[in-house]
């Protein structure tokens, strides 16, 4: 099904319009500018009927205003197009939108990057492929904004880097540890409009959510807290130093510890995933890393800890954090403190992509190669037992998911295939 939308505005400048909160019924349009008006000159629905609802704010002191036109009541698996007109010439549109909303019984592919925001050239030239590839929705690991979140910075750096990507792409970021900089993130949050899950009390709103996607249950974690419980030695064996214990520590607690509510809620959704459903967990911190920050062994725990309590395996863990690539083979959870053994190092078949059945165990992956300006140092340890790849370069991710396979890929930014893997059930 195709939806058209037709909105006018005044006014030349702008940034977005950018797609957020999608759901199988609908999603929200976002942009900014001075003077915009929200009107909405046309709509041509040629199949089903559907609601638009604009609102505007005023941002800041100037005569910025943010517009948010929500369409409502349309179909799962529907393609909604729009495009943004200048009232002086209707004929041109300033910008044009689109997205699709989620169809349960529909194959997804989806793009990951984190670690972008520093308006450096690195990010600049990456940002071109992100541009370029076509995705259901594009998730974010987080330090979306360098070096503290600012809001000014979000233009430069987010809206206008990625504004094709984001014009047609559904955005799912997790909060970084630089993003909270700035007034406990309140740009972020002013930024972006992420699930509001029942249940989350109102401090913690969109900081920690979920959502299906077809075939995905996502849950995204806020893991600033959890920086300040990194256990001192890993089961992996490697000393963890505390070079990185960080000053951000917020006045709400968002831990991952056994009765704190980020946790309660995640052994809640894990237990109330559809059973058909992958899990992914996406959070900022990485639980296993052999690079700069290291493990962050106390949220492997409570990941491991939550998913035993709920009986549920989880397939993915995705993080950033290093400015680097990571991935593990697959990881028995189930087995306490047992990332040293991962439970296969065989993929079946000789051929690429390595192929894992899907019931061997997690992958962990790090994925913060956006254009952070500063490459960390050491290289990704090869030789630590539970990684099997790691590139210390610049890459966007991409994953094809379907009922029965996910093939994920990680392509740096000339577009050479790092890494590649598929995990079947
Ligand atoms: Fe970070």
């Amino acid at each position: 099904m195709m939806i058209c939308v037709f909105a006018a505005l005044l006014g030349a400048a702008m940034f977005g319009p950018y797609i957020q909160n999608v759901t199988d019924t609908g999603g929200l349009v976002v942009w900014e500018g001075e003077d915009l008006s929200p009107v909405v000159r046309a709509v041509v629905a040629p199949n089903g009927e559907f609601a638009l609802k604009a609102d505007t704010v005023r941002v800041g002191d100037d005569d910025r205003v943010r517009v948010r036109l929500a369409v409502r009541g349309v179909e799962p698996g529907s393609h909604v197009r729009g495009h943004l007109l200048d009232t002086d010439s209707t004929i041109v549109p300033l910008s044009s939108f689109s997205f699709t909303t989620p169809d349960p019984d529909a194959a997804v592919r989806f793009l990951y990057f984190g670690d972008s925001g520093s308006c450096s050239g690195t990010q600049r030239t990456l940002s071109r492929l992100i541009n370029k590839l076509d995705a259901d929705f594009a998730a974010h690991a987080g330090d979306v904004i360098y070096p503290s979140g600012e809001r000014k910075r979000y233009d430069e750096c987010f809206l206008a880097m990625y504004r094709p990507m984001l014009s047609r792409t559904p955005f799912f970021p997790v909060i970084g540890n630089h993003d909270i900089r700035t007034s406990d993130a309140a740009p972020y949050l002013e930024i972006f409009d992420l699930p509001i899950v029942k249940g989350i009390p109102e401090n913690h709103r969109e900081r920690y959510y979920s959502f299906r996607w077809g075939p995905i249950f996502w849950l995204a974690l806020d893991s600033n807290d959890a920086l300040e419980m990194r256990d001192t030695q890993c089961s992996d064996g490697r000393e963890v130093s505390d070079k990185n214990r960080y000053e951000t520590v917020k006045n709400i607690s968002l831990e991952l510890r056994e009765e704190s509510h980020q946790y309660r809620w995640l052994v809640k959704e894990l237990a109330s995933a559809p059973a058909e459903c992958w899990i992914v967990i996406n959070l900022h911190a990485p639980p296993l890393s052999t690079t700069y920050h290291e493990s962050y062994c106390g949220l492997y725990k409570a990941l491991q800890a939550a998913s035993l309590e709920a009986g549920r395996k989880i397939d993915i863990v995705i993080s950033g954090h290093e400015h680097d690539y990571q991935r593990s083979w697959p990881i028995r959870m189930d087995v306490p403190g047992d990332q040293n053994d991962p439970a296969s190092k065989k993929g079946r078949g000789e051929s690429w992509p390595m192929e894992f059945d899907a019931a061997e165990g997690t992958f962990f992956i790090v994925s913060g190669g956006g254009g952070g300006r500063k490459m960390f140092r050491p290289s990704p340890d090869e030789g630590v037992a539970w990684i099997a790849r790691g590139e210390k370069k610049n890459h966007v991710m991409q994953f094809f998911v379907d009922d029965r396979s996910i093939l994920l890929q990680s392509i740096d930014s000339r577009e050479v295939l790092l890494d590649q893997v598929r995990i079947v059930r």
